[in-house]
């Protein structure tokens, strides 16, 4: 058995300008140690992939084939314990060798004959030297690693592997070669090393045999270590992120300059003088009958968000039965377990009924007051004073609102149109789509099919939402606080009591939409009917 010295890597300085570290006593563990470890050469000795390739060649040349007593290098890394020894303790290198023998013998590619004996991984000792003096050592150690099989041998088996050569890093060679080695830590009896030599070493490409468990490929390993970054962005629609912001500035700008073109176009139109005489005339409201009432009072104003809260929620069920791919819970009624909907749908058709009766209340009553002649036409010069409103607004000259009193004509209209059209029509379309359309009456299906209805409910929604958009910001633009006041308030003042009323409103529309969910839609929908799972 050869005799071991120790030597370890001398790193970085621990300060600057400072001396390499560990220092070299330190480095004195074994019983041959050489003590004056020559700082060049140090890396030789290092049982480590890493270690300068050229420099474990270089030292591998120097090694005599002789079974001359080997020097053993372990490198000793960070102490266990705070100020404790660096660890393995000096007493364990031997052992330690086992494992780092494996990861050294670029040179031992290099020097050592292809057919060099295996060595038992325990015996393998000191690696470039070892693998340089086969009669000694007889060549280089594999690490064994997990059994193939469940409670199976380390792999490779003992003694099955030939020499290995490691893993060999062109770059390096050439980097570290040309340093000549002139006092080989590892060689006792030194053949003086010269620089042709080492640089001659890495001449020859070291081949490497896959000793190792095989190695999942390149690409994939590569592949699986990508970070998981998409390499496209994320499409919304046909366009990304990014795309789309581009569009809504470009759009926006566009749209913007459009804008300014009809107000200035407009605003030049309104300066001719046929357009004055035609404003004068028709100023964009016409005069109420005589018996007309004024000022909105409070039931208008608690109609006004019954039907607000109602739509809100109408729309959103409206919307989840159009996008709904698979609903989670059915309602069916109880006189026909058969006839089963979605919960979303029983929702929808539920705010339906009571908007139904609110909207039927309202129109009721807006003829028992009078107050229909705030929204129903009376005049046909509503229409030359709804386009005198309208180029008004345009001209972003607003006409002079007087809301409490009367409603401008395309007000009117606007209303007229929600109130007498289009809610009229959601409602026959619906009710159409809806279990409670008899299925049988040929005749009237015929002339009155669903598809139609279906190809119409939708738009309707679309114009709602559009209403309530142009409608809730002209409110707010056209004097916010006495508006509210109006509607809310039953006022004609500014002050912002009509604005906390609207606030609180709100809050409720707020509250309902947040609990309009299935954990407690179906609890109440349980007690008009069945609920069931899918
Ligand atoms: C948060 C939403 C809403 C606000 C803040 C709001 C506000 C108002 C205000 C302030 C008025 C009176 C206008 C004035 O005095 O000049 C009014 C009238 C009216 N709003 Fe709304 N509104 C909202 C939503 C809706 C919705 C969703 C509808 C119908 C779908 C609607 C239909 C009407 C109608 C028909 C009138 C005329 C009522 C009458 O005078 O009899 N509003 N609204
Ligand atoms: C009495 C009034 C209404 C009834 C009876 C009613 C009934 C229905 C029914 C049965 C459906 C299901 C259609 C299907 O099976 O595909 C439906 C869908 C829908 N409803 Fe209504 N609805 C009414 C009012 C409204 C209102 C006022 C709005 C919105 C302002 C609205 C918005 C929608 C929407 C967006 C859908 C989905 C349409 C689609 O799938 O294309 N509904 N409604």
């Amino acid at each position: 058995m050869a005799t071991y010295g120790r030597t370890t890597r001398q790193g970085l300085p621990r300060v600057a300008g400072g001396e390499p570290w560990p220092p070299v006593f330190e480095i004195a563990g074994g019983a041959a140690a050489p003590t004056e470890v020559d700082e060049a050469s140090a890396p030789a000795a290092v049982a480590d992939v890493s270690a300068p390739v050229a420099t474990a060649a270089t030292v591998a040349q120097a090694a005599v084939p002789a079974a001359a007593p080997t020097s053993r290098a372990v490198r000793r890394g960070l102490p266990r314990v705070p100020g404790g020894e660096p660890w393995p303790p000096a007493s364990a290198a031997p052992l330690a060798a086992t494992a780092a023998t494996v990861e050294v013998p670029v040179s031992t590619a290099t020097d050592v004959p292809a057919a060099a004996p295996p060595v038992e991984p325990l015996t393998a000792v000191s690696t470039a030297t070892a693998a340089s003096a086969p009669s000694a050592a007889g060549g280089t150690a594999l690490r064994r690693g997990l059994p193939r099989t469940p409670d199976g041998e380390p792999w490779p088996p003992a003694g099955s592997a030939p020499a290995r050569p490691d893993r060999v890093v062109a770059a390096p060679v050439l980097e570290s070669a040309p340093e000549p080695v002139s006092e080989p830590v590892l060689e006792p009896n030194p053949e003086p090393v010269i620089a042709p030599a080492a640089a001659a070493a890495p001449a020859p490409a070291p081949q490497r045999t896959p000793m190792q468990p095989p190695r999942r490929p390149v690409a994939v390993a590569a592949a699986s270590a990508r970070p998981a970054a998409e390499p496209w962005p994320k499409l919304y629609g046909p366009y990304s992120r990014a795309e789309w912001a581009g569009a809504l500035v470009i759009g926006g700008f566009g749209l913007l300059l459009a804008a300014t073109g009809v107000v200035v176009g407009v605003n030049w139109l309104l300066g001719l003088a046929p357009m004055e005489e035609f404003i004068a005339r028709y100023p964009g409201e016409y005069h109420l009958p005589e018996s007309a009432p004024v000022g909105i009072p409070a039931w208008i104003g608690w109609q006004h968000f019954f039907n607000v809260f109602l739509i809100v929620l109408i729309i959103r069920s409206g919307l989840e039965v159009r996008t709904q791919k698979r609903p989670t819970a059915f309602w069916s009624p109880r006189w026909n377990s058969k006839r089963k909907i979605s919960l979303s749908l029983w929702f929808h058709q539920s705010l339906d009924i009571l908007w139904l009766v609110n909207g039927v209340v309202f129109v009721v009553l807006l003829f028992m007051t009078g107050q229909w002649m705030r929204l129903v036409p009376t005049s046909w010069e509503v229409f030359p004073n709804a386009l005198s409103a309208l180029l008004q607004y345009l001209s972003l000259d607003w006409p002079t609102e007087n809301g409490w009193v009367n409603y401008n004509s395309l007000q009117q209209i606007a209303y007229f149109v929600t109130v007498f059209i289009a809610a009229p029509l959601a409602v026959i379309t619906g009710v159409r789509m809806s279990g409670l359309w008899p299925k049988n009456a040929k005749t009237l299906n015929r002339i009155y099919p669903v598809e139609w209805a279906r190809a119409v409910h939708f738009p309707v929604m679309l114009y709602f939402v559009l209403f309530i958009i142009v409608h809730v910001g002209l409110v707010f633009a056209t004097g916010a606080l006495r508006n509210l006041n109006h509607m809310y308030a039953s006022q004609d003042v500014v002050n912002w009591t009509g604005f906390w009323i609207f606030v609180a409103s709100l809050v409720v529309i707020a509250a309902a939409w947040v609990a309009a969910r299935p954990l407690v839609l179906a609890p109440i929908a349980r007690l008009f009917g069945k609920v069931s799972g899918r």
